[in-house]
């Protein structure tokens, strides 16, 4: 026993002694874990320190209201201050913004006029959002992308490094504005948007650029790709060269149609802050923008816009079947719309 003892110790004794480095390493790696920890722990309370602070700053600005600009108090409910969720407006911070959204229907240049506001430094109009179904499905998703787009959370290729001082979107009246009017009016008028309604006076002119959008969409006469606005006189020249024809049958039916439509808007929107333009009337006079930019209560700028107008001067070179066009309208309270009521 004593024997097998002594063995034992002898034994253990003969297995310790290689472990006596083993337990220096193993102070090392404790140490080195003890290192790891202290640093963690620092970093830890360094970022908690960091947030803190953050988070009090933030307190502060929220704090200090922002003072409303020396205004009518009619226009007062026009004038914000929105705190975007996913970045700090930081010097901006107390800019007034108003809220905007131009009203149109499609083929009426609306997106040339888009291009032409965001040429201005301090607007901001995010373009065709509604085009995208699930956007309008009901009114709380129309609601909530609003939301999102005047607090100006919405980040798109027309957001600025500058000032915003208008934010909006361009709305086309079929794209669920008709049909939830009641409660989009009450929206604009409770949350203080002003629209700005951009219609054509020449609806055979329209209807003609939708004919032909409509057809280069299947065709794709650019090289194989569908443009809706060009950049340049070659390519309006090649989109112009398609002729569509009219039917003659529906004409007065399609043009009273969204004759109609554009009143019913009118009358919807009446209650809210508005202000109407024409297409035509901007082309023939771009002193018609100045009254735009006072409209947005933003600082007067020379706008640009790099389009070019696809369909120009005669209205008879432009549709396959002009004869017949003729003789349907002739004598019509349409009749105006066959002469070309501008050059460029
Ligand atoms: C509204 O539409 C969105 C998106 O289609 C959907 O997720 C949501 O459930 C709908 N809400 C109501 C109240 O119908
Ligand atoms: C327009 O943007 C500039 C640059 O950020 C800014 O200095 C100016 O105050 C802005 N104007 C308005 C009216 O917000
Ligand atoms: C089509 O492509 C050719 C060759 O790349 C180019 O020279 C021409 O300008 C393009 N045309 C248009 C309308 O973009
Ligand atoms: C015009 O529209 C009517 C009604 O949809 C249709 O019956 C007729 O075939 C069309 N005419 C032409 C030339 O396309
Ligand atoms: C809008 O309201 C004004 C004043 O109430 C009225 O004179 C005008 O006719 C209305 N316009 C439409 C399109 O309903
Ligand atoms: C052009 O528009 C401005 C601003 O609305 C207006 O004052 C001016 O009279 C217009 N000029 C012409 C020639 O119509």
């Amino acid at each position: 026993m004593a024997d097998d003892l002594c063995f034992f110790t002898k034994d253990s004794f003969v297995f310790k002694a290689p472990k006596k480095s083993p337990l220096v390493l193993r102070m090392i790696v404790l140490v080195f874990a003890m290192v790891c920890g202290v640093y963690i722990c620092s970093i830890c309370l360094k970022q908690i320190s960091t947030t803190a602070t953050a988070g009090f700053l933030n307190v502060e600005l929220t704090e200090r209201p922002c003072e409303k600009p020396n205004i009518e108090p009619s226009e007062v409910r026009y004038v914000h201050f929105p705190k975007p969720i996913s970045y700090s407006r930081a010097e901006c911070a107390c800019n007034p913004v108003r809220y905007f959204a131009i009203l149109s229907t499609q083929r009426s240049g609306s997106g040339w006029f888009e291009t032409l506001l965001n040429s201005h430094i301090n607007i901001s109009s995010n373009g065709e959002i509604f085009s995208v179904k699930v956007r309008r499905s009901n009114i709380s998703s129309i609601t909530e992308t609003l939301d999102k787009i005047y607090n100006l959370d919405w980040l798109s290729s027309a957001s600025k490094n500058e000032c915003t001082a208008a934010v909006g979107l361009k709305w086309m009246l079929n794209q669920g504005l008709m049909q939830n009017h009641k409660e989009i009016v009450e929206y604009f008028n409770t949350r203080g948007v002003s629209l700005i309604f951009l219609f054509r006076r020449n609806l055979l002119r329209r209807m003609i650029s939708m004919l032909a959008n409509s057809y280069d969409r299947e065709a794709k006469q650019l090289n194989g790709t569908h443009k809706s606005h060009v950049h340049s006189p070659r390519e309006a020249e090649i989109l112009a060269q398609y002729k569509p024809s009219i039917n003659a049958t529906l004409l007065i039916r399609d043009l009273k149609q969204v004759e109609d439509t554009v009143a019913k808007a009118l009358q919807y929107f009446n209650s809210t802050r508005h202000t109407i333009f024409y297409y035509e009337d901007v082309i023939k006079n771009r002193t018609k923008l100045v009254d735009v930019l006072n409209f947005l209560k933003v600082p007067q700028r020379d706008l640009r816009s790099r389009q070019v107008k696809i369909h120009k001067g005669s209205l008879s070179e432009q549709v396959e079947n002009w004869d017949e066009v003729l003789k349907t309208l002739k004598g019509t309270q349409y009749e105006s719309f066959l002469h070309a009521d501008y050059q460029i």
